[in-house]
This record gives structure tokens, C-alpha cells and sequence, in this order.
């Protein structure tokens, strides 16, 4: 009989250090090799297992998930969403998400032929096979403006995340019913706000919030665009109330009502007026052309929304500034731009020469103070996921990837970034006051009237 057996601590930390044996019986000795080696096993297993985790977890990591996608609307947008869900990865190759085009649906059948041949697995006439589609997470709502509440609600109810082109709807109680939609599903929601991601704007905002140009004082923002400047220039959808609530107000002026906010801040109060230049045009069936589209014909219908609207605003600091938008200006071609001024310098940013911010700084003395050229390069915003030296144009199509990447980004991750819903809901409400505003006029007489025979 062994009085008392110390076994040594083992190096796999697993047996005791003073465990005792009370008697030397076969029977005992069997049983603690057995149980020595059964625990060892599952040391080792248990360690195998941990490693096993480890494995799947660095896969998981590295591993691109895959997002059906589904576009409603293969116009001009339903093109440039798709082309963007195409390219993304090739200039963000560690998103980590893979898109997979599974169905496209328009209610033109040229158009669905289109989306075929971008790449589409399949097509369908009605949105709903869309939205029902297993196979679909990921939506892009790209449809005339009146679609936008039914499909983009439908989209959020089926809890699919929705990449949704501005306005969202026909004005902003459609918004609203949109925002509250995502909000209950809890989705992934994206508006088309594509100017933002303009490495030359995204790097103003970085200036503007550094204080580089003092405290602004004074804004201008403007999109003076000429694809209606003619009378045979075709009434697409974008001219009737039914089809698209307001005309340039939903159409041009929500991007310079989001840059403005965007760059600087919440307008809050406003002043605005709108009015119709060319109040009768040719109609354009929907799908077939595009706004730019011009019709010969002698049957004219009356244009039922704003060709222009133009406000004067404050900002939430008391700062003022002007918005103007038109969708029939001779002279500028797609003239979407903002000047900012500040009591230390200005910035000054045009679509038409995307890439080049005009950058003013206020010196104690200097002759040739006023704006210069920053041209964009990497450093601004995602240019250098495009060309590596600065000054090598980026197009319009490279902002929409951009925008792709911050909502499948938003996706991967499950956290909702800008600008979606609530972004459109802010621009919507300034529509809307410069809607209401000039409803109300509000005018002041700078020159009495003329009496007959007194005139001079
Ligand atoms: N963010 C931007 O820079 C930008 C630029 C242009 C347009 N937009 C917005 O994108 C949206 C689409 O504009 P667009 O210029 O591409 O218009 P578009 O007329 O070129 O395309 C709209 C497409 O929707 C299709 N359609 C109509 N009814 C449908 C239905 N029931 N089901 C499926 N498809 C249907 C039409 O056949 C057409 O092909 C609008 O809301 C517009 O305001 C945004």
C-alpha cells in the first residue's frame, strides 16, 4: 500500500499537484490512467475546437459576403446604380461585400433587354417580383418620383435595405411615410445625395468644420441646369404633378438644399419663390428617352410644375444665404454650385469642373489674395481610389460608385451612415417652406405705383 502519491504538475496544466491516492488497487490505477487520457483528449479537443473558431472567424473576416440585388426602374439612374453595384469593388477591393445582380424590372421591355445585357440574371415587368425575390436583399429604387412611397415602403416591409433616388416621393409627407417605413423595419436606407461624395466637396466640408475659413457668414448654392431650355424641349414625367410632385424643386434644388446643409448646417428659415417659364411642351411617353429628349410636334400639354425656384435663407446661426435651381437657363450646362464665405476665407465649387475647389484665405496683406485652384487628388475624400496624383479627373459615374460603397459599407457593418432618409426628410422640409412660401407671396413694393398722367 502506497501511503500517499504526489503526482507532478503537468506541463498541460491538467492534473493536480497534490492529489493523493489513498490505496494501491489495480482497479484505482486503471481508472486514473483512463480518466488522465479521456481528460487529455479533451484538452485537446477543447483546444482544437478554439482553434477551429479562430479559423472560421479569420474566414469570415476575409470572406466576401454576397448581396442579391435588385433594381426597380432601368432608366438613366437604373443604369448608373447598376453600373456602380458593378465597378465597386474594383476601386474598393476591401469592402468585403460582393454584389450579385439578380433582377431588374421595368415596364419597358427595351429596358429590361438593357439590364439583360448589363448583366442581370433575370427581368421582370412587375416591382413586386422584385421585392418578393429570396434571392434579393439589396434594392435600388430608381423609378419615377410618384413610385417611390409604394415601392421604397414595400422595399423596407419586406426588410431588404433600399438604395432610394431622391425625392423621395412627391413631396415630403411621401417622405415621411418612406422614413417611417425603414425606420420600423430597421433597414439600410441610402438617397441618391451623390454630389456629397465629390472628393473637392467632401474636402470643403473637412475645411469648413476645421474653421479654416472663419465662421461663415454667407452662402450661395445653385443648380442652373439646361436640359428643358427650349419649348420642344419633351414633358417627361418630371413635368406633371401626378408623376413628380414639384418640378425643379424635387428634381434640382434638393441637391443644393442638401450640399447647403450638408456643408454648413440646418436652414431654418426661408423666403422663396417659384414660377414656369415655358408653361406648355410636347409630351414624352415614360420610358422611352429622357429628359433631355426634344419632340417635334404641334400638340403641346400644359407643364404643370416650377421651371424655376430661387429662396433667400438663414441658417441656424443666423448666417443668410440664396438658393436658386432652373431647369431651363441658356448658358450653363449642368450648373450645380455653391460659394461659401467665412470672416477668414471662402470656398467656391462647380459641377462643371468637378475636381477643382477655388480656395480664398483672408491675409493680413496681400496683393493677390482672392481665390486659387486646389486640385483634387488623394487626401480628398476617395479620390485615390481612382487615379493616384491629383488633377486626374474623376466623372460623375465614379461618385455613384462612391455613394455604392457607403451604403453596402452601411450594410456590412449594420450601421446606417448619410445621407438616407432622414438627410431627404431635412431637404424635403425646405421644399416644401419654399413651396408654401411662395404660396403666400409676401412682397414688398420698392417703387409706388405709376398714376395715369402724372407720369413725367
Ligand atoms: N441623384 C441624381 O443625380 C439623379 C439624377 C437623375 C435622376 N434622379 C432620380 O432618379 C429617378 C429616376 O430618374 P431617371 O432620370 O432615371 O428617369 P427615367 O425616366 O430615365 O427612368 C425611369 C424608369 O422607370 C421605369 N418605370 C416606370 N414605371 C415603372 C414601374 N411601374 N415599374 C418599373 N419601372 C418603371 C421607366 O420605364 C423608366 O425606364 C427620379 O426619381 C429622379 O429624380 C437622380
Amino acid at each position: 500500500m502506497r501511503r500517499s502519491l504526489t503526482t507532478p504538475a503537468r506541463a498541460d496544466g491538467f492534473a493536480c499537484s497534490d492529489w493523493k491516492v489513498q490505496q494501491s488497487i489495480p482497479d484505482t490505477r486503471t481508472a486514473a490512467i483512463f480518466l488522465t487520457t479521456v481528460l487529455a483528449a479533451a484538452n485537446m479537443k477543447e483546444r482544437l475546437w478554439d482553434r477551429f473558431l479562430i479559423v472560421l472567424t479569420d474566414m469570415e473576416e476575409n470572406m466576401e459576403r454576397r448581396f442579391g440585388i435588385g433594381v426597380i426602374g432601368f432608366g438613366w439612374m437604373g443604369r448608373v446604380h447598376t453600373t456602380s453595384y458593378k465597378r465597386v469593388l474594383d476601386h474598393f477591393p476591401d469592402l468585403g461585400v460582393r454584389p450579385r445582380l439578380v433582377v431588374a424590372s421595368d415596364v419597358s421591355a427595351e429596358r429590361r433587354h438593357q439590364a439583360e445585357l448589363m448583366g442581370f440574371e433575370r427581368t421582370v415587368d412587375d416591382w413586386r417580383m422584385v421585392v418578393d425575390d429570396p434571392a434579393v436583399e439589396v434594392i435600388s429604387v430608381t423609378t419615377p418620383n410618384a413610385l417611390h412611397r409604394e415601392i421604397a415602403t414595400a422595399v423596407a416591409e419586406a426588410g431588404k435595405h433600399l438604395w432610394v433616388e431622391k425625392p423621395v416621393g412627391r413631396g415630403v409627407e411621401e417622405t415621411i411615410a418612406v422614413a417611417e417605413a425603414v425606420r420600423k423595419a430597421g433597414v439600410i436606407n441610402e438617397v441618391g445625395f451623390c454630389y456629397r461624395f465629390a472628393p473637392a466637396v467632401a474636402h470643403a466640408r473637412d475645411l469648413i468644420a476645421m474653421g479654416a475659413i472663419g465662421e461663415v457668414n454667407h452662402y450661395r448654392g445653385a443648380f442652373l441646369a439646361d436640359y428643358a431650355n427650349r419649348p420642344d424641349s419633351a414633358a417627361s414625367w418630371r413635368f406633371f404633378r401626378e408623376d413628380s410632385g414639384s418640378g425643379v424643386l424635387g428634381d434640382l434644388m434638393a441637391h443644393v438644399v442638401d450640399l447647403t446643409q450638408f456643408l454648413v448646417g440646418p436652414i431654418v428659415r426661408l423666403s422663396g419663390r417659384t414660377a414656369t417659364m415655358i408653361p406648355q411642351r410636347p409630351k414624352l411617353a415614360v420610358g422611352v428617352g429622357t429628359h433631355f429628349s426634344r419632340v417635334e410636334t404641334d400638340e403641346l400639354v400644359d407643364v404643370e410644375n416650377e421651371d424655376w425656384a430661387g429662396a433667400m435663407f438663414e441658417f441656424e446661426s443666423g448666417s443668410l444665404g440664396l438658393l436658386e435651381a432652373s431647369r431651363v437657363v441658356v448658358g450653363p450646362r449642368v450648373g450645380l454650385r455653391f460659394e461659401v464665405h467665412g470672416t477668414e476665407g471662402a470656398l467656391a465649387w462647380e459641377l462643371e469642373r468637378m475636381n477643382e475647389l477655388q480656395r480664398s484665405k483672408l491675409a493680413a496683406e496681400d496683393p493677390d489674395e482672392g481665390y486659387t485652384t486646389v486640385f483634387a487628388g488623394p487626401g480628398h475624400g476617395e479620390f485615390g481610389a481612382f487615379q493616384p496624383g491629383a488633377g486626374i479627373p474623376m466623372g460623375y459615374d465614379d461618385l455613384r460608385v462612391i455613394e455604392a460603397r457607403n451604403f453596402l459599407l452601411s450594410i456590412r457593418d449594420g450601421e446606417q451612415r448619410g445621407p438616407g432618409l432622414d438627410e431627404m426628410v431635412a431637404t424635403g422640409r425646405v421644399l416644401q417652406a419654399i413651396e408654401r412660401s411662395d404660396a403666400r407671396g409676401g412682397w414688398e413694393i420698392t417703387q409706388p405705383p405709376v398714376v395715369a398722367g402724372t407720369a413725367g
